[in-house]
């Protein structure tokens, strides 16, 4: 360091991987051409064109906007009709009528987990995830003076690992108070796995036996409008009311994927807190965590969407049009799963989602041995990730032998 301070972080100047990787895809691209080269680093939903998707539905109501929607400041909590709006978002229909809603505005999913980990944990606290988990959840924690424990995702039988989540949280919870705990699911990144409702009973009857800590629980939607059907999906939602005082359900939404408002910074944390203090504490706290860290939101971003949640008309265009979208995306993953079966490819267990991954002991050489074959795909923890968002059926039916023959 020259001048400024490490403060414990260690990845300061280390070439970024995932970044690596998807720079050498496209100058293999530039050297052979697009349809010899498999670029599966990118993390967002591409047609069968390579073009970003973004939903017009979408952009008719931000092209609608006002000079002042974009220029003026925004509320620090955000604007309140997208505070209401990002609770019908989540909810739809099913608005919860047992516990107390309240939301804020946060830049994106990301905004939603910063704010959460810090206002629900001390520093030096450690958060729990699992073993396969986003890794921006590691730097967030460490920003904050926080760290990261992880539990083993998956048993052998490949169901949710309870007892590892209890192992790890029991221990946790012996040299502190009170944590953060992040559950990205549906379509969890990277394995594209969604948490059955056995899964939702075992964890949360874990949970409950901590009487005595304070626990926030912090579900990362981030995928949730790209997994199944909606209501379906959602089901999940009735499981964090009616629980103990000690525990608070906060939801981390994103109008990135769902939205494709990736840019536009868009997102929020609500929580279902079981009553009206805890309700009151939340939207104090909040305050004070988004003035201090982005003080006022993306304006243009939140009346866009609350727009289009409060026109009966629009919402439904934009449900039919992000669920064409969904099709074709769980058409690709279909596609990959089907071949992947065909040729005995192990993957993680999948759902949905934009990613599938791939297990495999030595993530780095396997990645370089798919880059011999034109596949570039980004190592992470102990896999490969296939990006089903953003290659084509064609080519999703192509890498699971690619993989398979780097593997061998
Ligand atoms: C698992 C997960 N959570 C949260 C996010 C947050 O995204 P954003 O901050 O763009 O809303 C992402 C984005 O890739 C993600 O993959």
């Amino acid at each position: 360091m020259i001048i400024a301070q490490k403060n414990g972080r260690n990845t300061i100047g280390a070439p970024d991987k995932l970044f690596g990787v998807s720079a050498k895809a496209k100058e293999r691209i530039s050297q052979l051409g697009k349809d010899k080269v498999i670029d599966s680093t990118i993390g967002v939903l591409l047609d069968d064109d390579g073009q970003l998707v973004v939903l017009d539905s979408v952009m008719k109501s931000i092209r609608a906007l006002n000079p002042e929607d974009y220029a003026a400041y925004a509320p620090i909590l955000g604007l309140p009709q997208y505070r209401e709006a990002v609770k019908k978002a989540v909810f739809l229909d099913d608005m919860p009528t047992d516990c107390f809603v309240e939301s804020c505005y946060t830049p994106g999913g990301t905004g939603a987990l910063r704010n959460a980990v810090s206002a629900y944990t001390k520093p030096g606290d450690q958060i729990l995830v699992s073993s396969w988990h986003w890794n921006p959840y590691n730097l967030i924690a460490a920003e904050l003076g926080r760290t990261v424990r992880t539990y083993t995702m998956f048993d052998e039988e490949g169901k949710l690992n309870v007892a590892s989540f209890e192992e790890e949280l029991t221990e946790l919870l012996k040299n502190q108070d009170e944590t953060v705990i992040i559950l990205n699911t549906p379509a969890h990144n990277p394995t594209g796995y969604t948490m059955t409702d056995e899964d939702w009973d075992g964890v949360l009857s874990v949970i409950r036996k901590f009487k005595d800590k304070k626990i926030a629980v912090v579900v990362d939607i981030a995928y949730l409008d790209f997994s199944g059907d909606a209501v379906e999906y959602r089901a999940f939602l009735k499981k964090l009311t009616g629980l103990p005082e000690n525990i608070l359900p906060l939801i981390a939404f994103s109008a990135s994927k769902g939205y494709t408002m990736y840019g536009m910074r868009c997102g929020a944390l609500l929580c279902m807190a079981p009553n009206q203090e805890i309700a009151k504490e939340f939207v104090d706290v909040m305050s004070v965590e988004c003035r201090a860290s982005w003080s006022n939101g993306n304006r243009a971003a939140m009346t866009a969407l609350a727009n289009i949640i409060n026109n009966e008309e629009l919402f439904a265009e934009v449900k039919a049009e992000r669920e064409a979208y969904l099709n074709t995306l769980n058409h690709r993953s279909r596609i990959f799963m089907e071949e992947a079966e065909k040729i005995g490819l192990k993957t993680c267990p999948f759902d949905s989602g934009f990613f599938i991954t791939v297990p495999c002991e030595d993530p780095d050489s396997t990645g370089e041995k798919l880059q011999e074959n034109n596949l570039f795909a980004v190592a992470l923890g102990k896999g490969i990730r296939i990006s089903a968002a953003s290659n084509t059926d064609e080519q999703l039916r192509k890498i699971p032998s690619i993989l398979k023959a780097a593997l061998k």
